[in-house]
Order: C-alpha cells, then structure tokens, then sequence
C-alpha cells in the first residue's frame, strides 16, 4: 500500500470511528441508554442480565478477588510497580504506578441471577462463580459523557455472592496428574451449543478438551461437563470442594461440584465494617447471602428447615444429642454447617459463610424475630 492510499484509510477509518462512536459528543448520535437496554445490550445505568436460555457473553477484564497467582494463574505474566516520572521535573518521584489488579483476557457469562462465571482464557480455567448479580462495567468501559476510564481502576466489579473460586493448581487431571504438570494449555475458542451455553475448547498437549459449566441442580452448585479427544482417564479436584461424579465415559466426565468457600462482593454495598449488629442488616443478609433459597420465613418446608419460631426450639440431629436453637447454635450452623445436621436433612448441602462477626449477629437477631 502506498503512502496516499494509507492516509486516505486512515481518515476513512477515524471518520468511521466518529460515526460509530458511542462516545461521540454530537448529541443525536448518543442513543437513549433505555433503547439499548431494550435491545439488550449492557450500558452505564441499565445492567440487564442474561438467562440460562439468553446468556450474556463477554469478553472482559475481570476482578482478581485475590486469587493466588502463583498456583491459579501460573501463566499469566505480572506487571511490577515501576516509579512515577515527572515530565516536569524531569525526575522519578517516590510514587508508584501499580500493576492493574485484575485478570485479562477472560470471558464472563451471566447465565441470570442463578449463575455468573469467568473462564480464564490463560490458564483454560473456570476462575470464580456467583450468584445474585454481574459486573458493574463502568471501571471498563470509562464515564457516560467522556468515554475516559482511566482513573476508574480499570477493573469491572463483581455484584454478588461468590460461591466458587479457583484455589491450587488446575483442577483437570488426566490420568493421574493435573493438566499443570504438562505444558501450558491453549485456548482453541467457544462454541454455542443449540441450547445457547458456551463450550470452550482448549488443547494440552495433543489432547483436546471441552468444557460446559452450568447452574448445577440446587443453589450454588455447578454442573461441569468435560470431553476429551484421547482416552486419558479425566478426574477433578480442587480444594475445598465436593465432587459428585454424574457420569464418566471414556471421554467425558460430567459432575456437580458444591464448594466450600463463600464470600460477598459487590459494588453497590460497600463491604463496610459493621459496628453495631441490627435486625435489618440481617434481614437484608438473609436475601443478599441466598438463605432465601433454602430457608423459609412462613413455616415452608425448603431445602432446609424453616427459620419461622425456629429461635428456642428443639433440634434432633443425625449424630449429635439434642439442642436447643440458641445464639451459639445459629452461629455454628452459619460458620460450619456442617457441625450438625437436623434430622431429615441433608448434611454438606449448605455451604459454609465467613462473615463478620456483627453479619453473624444480625441474622442471629433477625432469625429470632422470625415468629
Ligand atoms: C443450599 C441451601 C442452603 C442455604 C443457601 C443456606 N442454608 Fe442454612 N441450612 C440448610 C440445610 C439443608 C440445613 C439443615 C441441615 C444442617 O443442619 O446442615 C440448614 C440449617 C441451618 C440452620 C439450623 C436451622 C435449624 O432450625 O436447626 C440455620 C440457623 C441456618 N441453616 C441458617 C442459614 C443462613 C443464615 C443462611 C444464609 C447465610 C443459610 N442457612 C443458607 C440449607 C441451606
């Protein structure tokens, strides 16, 4: 291509761009923020979220909640601080830039209120899963009237209750050893299945694998469905987590995990110290945590016993002698529910919750209200 020609491309491109920019300032090119949300799409104000049958895909920089780095994103390089340099004074001052906290590359899907997740595209791992809500782009994608995300911290927000999050090396073991010890995997791409879910593909080795993550068949639960292209015998294991086996032929391996490990994020409630513990914020727990799923306030029996006049009531257990509903108990049922599991329960189907201390108080106040 010659000069001329590059140029004219050039501006073809940059008037396309002005076109086309949602950022544009020219006033009858901004769309109404509600006519994208009834096309669906996800803009500043209006998060709609996806559905088991409509899942919302996206490609995105994703929160790091903190994971371990060196056993969960082994692949992934890391930026360092590196000192802030002032064209002014032409000096390095003592601040420092620091390396954005967050996981490029990967793919979030928001399957409705049941199910979010992040497939790491580096590591060809599901990195986390929640419920309740998606992620707030607005780190992302920058301001409404200028476009400019710098200064927002880069990284989208999660909204939600993290059930799942990746913990040691990678949970896929073929014929006996974890998919870690080979060479690092590489991401093939996804495919939509009739039903509309994601399958992502990825090669280690020679061998080819597929995986399909689904909500699994109670709250807080997933189904994970792997294939494989060679007869290498598939197993999971992860950390902290229980695996149901549903089915393994010679090349695939479908299960339902039920993890141990839950946590609260979110961007609209800020996880603010709480000082004094009060029925309302144990109200407001007993909805954003999802005991609403399993625990009735009208006497219905759920997936776990009703919370209606609970409070001083006589408790049967499957091991342990009987109990009265104290504060005590209600704590240790939260904190590690499986200390003791009522008679006509199941045992290991609540998970634990690792809460402030005033969080536990205030459903233990507001579990005693429930009459
Ligand atoms: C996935 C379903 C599920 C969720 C979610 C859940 N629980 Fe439970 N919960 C159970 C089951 C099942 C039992 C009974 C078996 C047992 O004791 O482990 C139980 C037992 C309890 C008990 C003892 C009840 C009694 O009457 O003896 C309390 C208290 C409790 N849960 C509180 C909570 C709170 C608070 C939350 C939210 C922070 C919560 N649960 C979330 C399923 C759930």
């Amino acid at each position: 291509m010659n000069k001329k020609s590059t140029l004219a491309s050039f501006l073809a491109l940059i008037a396309l761009l002005m076109y086309s920019s949602p950022f544009c300032f020219s006033d009858q090119k901004v769309l109404n923020p509600t006519t994208y949300a009834e096309k669906g799409y996800l803009t500043y104000d209006v998060k709609p979220m996806g559905s088991k049958i409509r899942p919302l895909i996206m490609r995105t920089f994703a929160p790091s909640l903190e994971i371990n780095r060196e056993f969960v994103l082994p692949n992934h390089s890391r930026g360092t601080k590196s000192p802030k340099y002032s064209p002014s004074s032409g000096k390095e001052s003592t601040n420092f830039y620091e390396p954005i906290d967050g996981v490029p590359a990967t793919i979030a899907v928001n399957l409705g209120q049941t199910l979010s997740y992040v497939w790491d595209t580096t590591e060809c791992r599901l990195l986390y899963a929640w419920t309740d809500g998606f992620l707030d782009m607005k780190n992302y994608w920058g301001n409404r009237e200028s476009g400019r995300r710098r200064g927002f911290g880069y990284v989208p927000r999660l909204y939600g209750f993290v059930f799942y999050k990746a913990q040691g090396i990678h949970p896929l073991h073929l014929d006996g050893s974890s998919i870690s010890k080979r060479k690092a995997p590489r991401f093939k791409g996804y495919s939509l299945g009739a039903d509309r879910l994601p399958t992502f593909d990825y090669e280690v080795g020679k061998s080819r694998i597929s995986v399909k993550v689904e909500p699994g068949p109670s709250v807080q639960t997933l189904s994970i469905l792997f294939s494989t292209s060679d007869n290498e015998k598939m197993k999971f294991q992860s950390p902290n987590t229980q695996v149901q086996v549903i089915e393994e032929t010679a090349k695939s391996l479908h299960i339902v995990i039920r993890p141990n490990a839950g946590e609260r994020f979110s961007s609209e409630v800020k996880k603010e110290v709480i000082l004094k513990p009060t029925i309302e914020i144990g109200e407001s727990l007993y909805t954003s945590l999802g005991c609403i799923a399993c625990h009735s306030l009208d006497g219905g029996k759920n997936h776990g016993p009703t919370l209606k006049g609970s409070y001083g009531a006589k408790r049967e257990f499957l091991e342990s002698p009987v109990t009265l509903v104290d504060d005590a108990y209600i704590r240790e049922s939260i904190e590690k529910p499986t200390a003791k599991t009522v008679k006509g329960y199941l045992k290991g189907m609540m998970p634990p919750y690792k809460l402030q201390p005033a969080e536990y108080d205030s459903l233990i106040l507001f579990i005693k209200s429930v009459r």
